[in-house]
């Protein structure tokens, strides 16, 4: 899916994901933004989006992972991220952070910001 509906909100460039009604349709919704690999969920009304890929092992786990008070839980290891922060609940067992993304809801679209990261690496032989 190709991201091509953006707006610009509050000086940062937005993508539009897709509609409230898909997200409530489908649950959660997965897309690429800056060839990151993301999902998007709602959870007891609140929105979040993430990467899919768990900063454990790098593989792309947290669309399935399962979601406990504050944190989803990465369905390989069983490590879990704050789900506001993306920070790991144990340190000594997972040294980065769930990367995370800014959404907003308006108009009932979803939104993304635009990520202000450069082009990853490895994306160069693309
Ligand atoms: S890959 Fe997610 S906990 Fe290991």
């Amino acid at each position: 899916m190709e991201l091509t509906d953006r707006k610009e909100i509050n000086g940062s460039v937005y993508y539009k994901i897709c509609t409230t009604r898909e997200l409530e349709n489908s649950g959660k919704f997965e897309f690429e933004i800056n060839f990151e690999k993301v999902v998007l969920i709602r959870e007891k009304g609140k929105l979040y989006c993430f990467s899919r890929i768990c900063p454990h092992m790098r593989r792309e786990s947290m669309q399935k992972g399962l979601v406990r008070g504050n944190y989803i839980i990465c369905p390989l290891h069983g490590h879990s991220f704050n789900l506001e922060t993306g920070i790991p609940a144990d340190r000594s067992k997972s040294t980065k952070d769930l990367k995370k993304f800014d959404v907003l809801e308006t108009d009932d679209a979803i939104y993304v910001k635009e990520p202000e990261e450069e082009r990853p690496a490895w994306a160069d032989n693309w």
